[in-house]
């Protein structure tokens, strides 16, 4: 069976955050703390969903098909990137990659984590609304 493909690539893909990280964000290993990337991907996403309805709250109720492709080091310049942005009802699901570019090797991205994440649109009650109209 061919798994599918869902990784954004460089025609479609949107920038939605770039930072760099700390030895505070390591684990024992040394390298950066996965919990870390992850609240990444949470905040890349939510920026995304600026884009869809700026006037809608959302909360995230999925993050699905993580995959640590490779570690992430201090110093690494870290991009955000969305893509394959799914409209439903009361949801809306993004494509999340997580590129790295080497300080010792400037100009070459590498894809370290990608992951789809789900966010629902809420009104003031924490209950769900249409995500437009
Ligand atoms: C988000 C929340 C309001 C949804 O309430 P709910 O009554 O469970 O929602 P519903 O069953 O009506 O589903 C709402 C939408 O989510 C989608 N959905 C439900 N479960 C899902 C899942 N596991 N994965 C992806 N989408 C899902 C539904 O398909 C629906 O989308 P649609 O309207 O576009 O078809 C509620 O689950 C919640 O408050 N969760 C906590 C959110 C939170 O605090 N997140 C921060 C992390 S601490």
């Amino acid at each position: 069976m061919t798994e599918e493909n869902t990784s954004c690539n460089a025609a479609t893909r949107a920038l939605a955050l770039r930072t760099t990280l700390l030895p505070k964000d390591t684990n024992p290993a040394g390298t950066i703390f996965g919990g870390v990337i992850l609240s990444l991907i949470d905040q890349a996403g939510e920026i995304a969903m600026r884009s869809i309805n700026p006037h809608r709250r959302y909360v995230t109720i999925a993050m699905d098909s993580i995959m640590f492709h490779a570690p992430v080091f201090v110093g690494d310049l870290v991009s955000l990137y969305t893509c394959h942005v799914k409209v439903g009802n009361t949801s809306v699901s993004v494509q999340v990659d997580v590129m790295v570019e080497r300080r010792d090797r400037p100009g070459a991205e590498v894809r370290v984590t990608e992951a789809k994440v789900t966010y629902v649109a809420i009104g003031g009650d924490g209950k769900p609304i249409p995500v437009n109209g």
